[in-house]
Order: C-alpha cells, then sequence, then structure tokens
C-alpha cells in the first residue's frame, strides 16, 4: 500500500534568514521545522488522512488513550546534507521496522516501513531547506511517532491511532563537544523484565529512566547505567544509549539484545568493528567484570552509542561507594569508529553496507 499524502504548504513559514540562524546553533530538540506529517488509523478504515501540514499543536481529547494508557511508540533517524548539498537518510528502513516490533509489542497497528519511508522523505523533501551541511557534525533528527488517539477510557487497543513524523536540525546531543561522560550506577531503579517492553521504542521506558537520571545527576553524572531486573547483575544499557566495552586484546563486548533496545547505531558499531577485525561479543555483562577489569587496566575503553548520541566515550563510573575511572581522553578505538561512522553519513567515505539512502 502507498500513501495518498495531501501537503498543505505553511504559509508561516519561517524565512531564510530565520532558519540559518537556527542552524547556525541549533542544540538538540529545540527547534522544529516549518511542516509536519500526520496520518491516522481505524479498524475500519486503515491509514487514512495522510497530510503534510504547518507544524503546529495536536488537538487531543483529554480523555486520549496514550495521555492515561501511555500507548506509544517513536524512533529517531537522522538526515544529513553530502558535501555536493544531496540529502541522505542513514538506516532508515532500520528504523521503519524496529517501528512495527514496537507496535506490535504496544497493541499498536502495523506501519508497513514502505509508508514509514514514504512519509519521512515526503516531510523531509518539504523541509529539506532546514538539513544542515556538515560543519559540526549536524543534521536533520528525523522523530517518527504513532500514539493511542482514541478517546476511550476503557484498558484495550485504541481503536484511533495516530502516526506523525516532526524533524528537527540537531547539532550535538551532549553540549560541549565529544567528553567522556561519568555514567551512575544504579542499585534501585532498573528499566526492563523479562516478558516487559525493554526491547521496545516506547515512551514508557524513557519515562521510567529518569527518576535514576536524575539520581545520577544529583551525584554529578551525566547518564545512568542500567542492571537486569532479576539479579541485578548484569549491565543492559543506559537511559538512551547501548553500551560497548574495548579490552586490550582488541575484543568488544557489548550486552547482548533480549530486554535492552536493538540500537541501529549498536548495529552499525558491530559491524564497522567486525570489518576492523574486532571480535565482537554480544552476551550477558557482569558489573563486576567492567569494575574490576577497568581497575586492573585490561579494560581499555568504554563507550555509549545511539542515533542521537552518535558513539560518545564513558570515562568514569560511579556507584554507591565507590568509582572507577576509565580515561580522562575520548579513547582511540571510540574515536576511530565514531569517524568511521560519521564520514559514511556524512558521504565522505564509501557506504559498502547499503546504509545510506538519497532522499533529494
Ligand atoms: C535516539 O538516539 O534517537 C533516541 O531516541 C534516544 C534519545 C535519548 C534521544
Amino acid at each position: 500500500m502507498s500513501l495518498d499524502i495531501q501537503i498543505q504548504q505553511n504559509a508561516a513559514a519561517r524565512s531564510d534568514q530565520e532558519v540559518a540562524q537556527i542552524l547556525a546553533d541549533p542544540g538538540f530538540g529545540k527547534h522544529f521545522t516549518d511542516h509536519m506529517f500526520v496520518a491516522e488509523w481505524t479498524p475500519e478504515s486503515g491509514w487514512h488522512r495522510a497530510r503534510i501540514q504547518p507544524y503546529g499543536p495536536f488537538t487531543l481529547d483529554p480523555a486520549a488513550a496514550v495521555l492515561h494508557y501511555a500507548q506509544e511508540v517513536f524512533e529517531g533517524l537522522k538526515a544529513f546534507r553530502h558535501a555536493d548539498g544531496s540529502v541522505w537518510t542513514f538506516r532508515d528502513q532500520a528504523n521503519a521496522e524496529r517501528m512495527v516490533r514496537s507496535a506490535q509489542r504496544l497493541a499498536l497497528p502495523v506501519l508497513d516501513p514502505a509508508d514509514f519511508n514514504q512519509a519521512v522523505d515526503a516531510l523531509i523533501k518539504v523541509d529539506q531547506r532546514w538539513v544542515p551541511d556538515a560543519t559540526n557534525e549536524e543534521s536533520l533528527y528525523v522523530r517518527p511517532f504513532m500514539f493511542a488517539s482514541e478517546a476511550f477510557l476503557g484498558v484495550r487497543p485504541a481503536h484511533h491511532v495516530t502516526f506523525s513524523v516532526i524533524l528537527s536540525p540537531a547539532g550535538p546531543y551532549f553540549a560541549g563537544g565529544i567528553k567522556p561522560l561519568t555514567l551512575w550506577l544504579s542499585d534501585d531503579y532498573t528499566r526492563a523484565g523479562r516478558g516487559g517492553m525493554g526491547a521496545a521504542k516506547t515512551g514508557g521506558n524513557y519515562a521510567s529512566s529518569l527518576v535514576a537520571q536524575k539520581a545520577g545527576m544529583d551525584q554529578g553524572c551525566d547518564q545512568v547505567v542500567f542492571l537486569d531486573c532479576a539479579e541485578g547483575r548484569f549491565v543492559e544499557e543506559l537511559g538512551g544509549m547501548n553500551m560497548f566495552f574495548v579490552y586490550d586484546d582488541g575484543r568488544i563486548v557489548t550486552p547482548a539484545l533480549g530486554t535492552i533496545l536493538e540500537g541501529v547505531t549498536r548495529s552499525a558499531v558491530i559491524k564497522l568493528a567486525e570489518v576492523r577485525g574486532h571480535q565482537v561479543e554480544e552476551r550477558h555483562y557482569e558489573i563486576s567484570e567492567w569494575q574490576q577489569d577497568a581497575a586492573s587496566g585490561s579494560l581499555v575503553e568504554v563507550f555509549a552509542c545511539g542515533t542521537a548520541a552518535v558513539i560518545t566515550p564513558v570515562g568514569k563510573l560511579k556507584w554507591t561507594g565507590g568509582e572507577v575511572t576509565m580515561g580522562t581522553e575520548p579513547g582511540k578505538l571510540t574515536m576511530e569508529l565514531r569517524q568511521a561512522l560519521v564520514d559514511i553519513q556524512y558521504g565522505r567515505s564509501a557506504d559498502n553496507f547499503g546504509w545510506t539512502r538519497q532522499v533529494c
């Protein structure tokens, strides 16, 4: 099925000068483009009323199910401007497919990945002047999301669902450049359990991370590390990023999938490391391994990754009663993998994996 997308231009679109001012220092998640994509779903009509309209607030009934029962999923991907001015998405197919899995977990309707891509492409084309160039590693962050918009307080999958896409020009997720993060190990909160929704990209996972994130920030840390809920022994992920551990023999360990987000950047990092000859172990990783191996020096680099955060070095882990330092400077392999990734994204090196796709 393909969507019949109606386009209504924004008569109050920002001037080229205003756009240029925003793109000069976009920050992360603060500015939004002139248009948004919206489509609706009902059991009778499937996906319908696909449209691009001026960016602006939704009219939502106070009884809309998402406001009460959090039936919602979202995605995050980026579009990059190459040196010749063309605009390319990175691994949008992987995001579209993950949204299908997230939607199934949250009992939301499936949006065909082809329709997801059609919506994203159409919106980027309309707002293409908002795609920053490669200066300061800026990009256009694409946020597709789907939520239960039916006004009904009974607890069951909603019969009216809205899918939308918004665009936000983005600089680095962490203000202050590529500096090693300090992480706080949460010993009182977990984010996912067996049979739960830890692998789904749904707002609830991020909402449940916030109290732990705040506790970490109160300890002077940037991000929080979650352990498994059953034994409190195995590293899962950060509030919004996957984790990698680099050993002095070149081995790299990353927590296995199951209760963690199936990160699109995570799987790209695994490929990039493997083609460089690194053995990547996807397995349970004990917090005691991290603490002991960092202290002994065999664990030489730790980094976190995600679409928004790209690849971000981790310098220190703190917990109640202790801390261990991995390094005060970004690790060598961390930065090599980061460079390899962004070079593909900005078209500066060959994309041998078929990850990038030209939109306009
Ligand atoms: C992303 O990396 O795109 C996410 O959705 C995570 C969020 C912390 C911004």
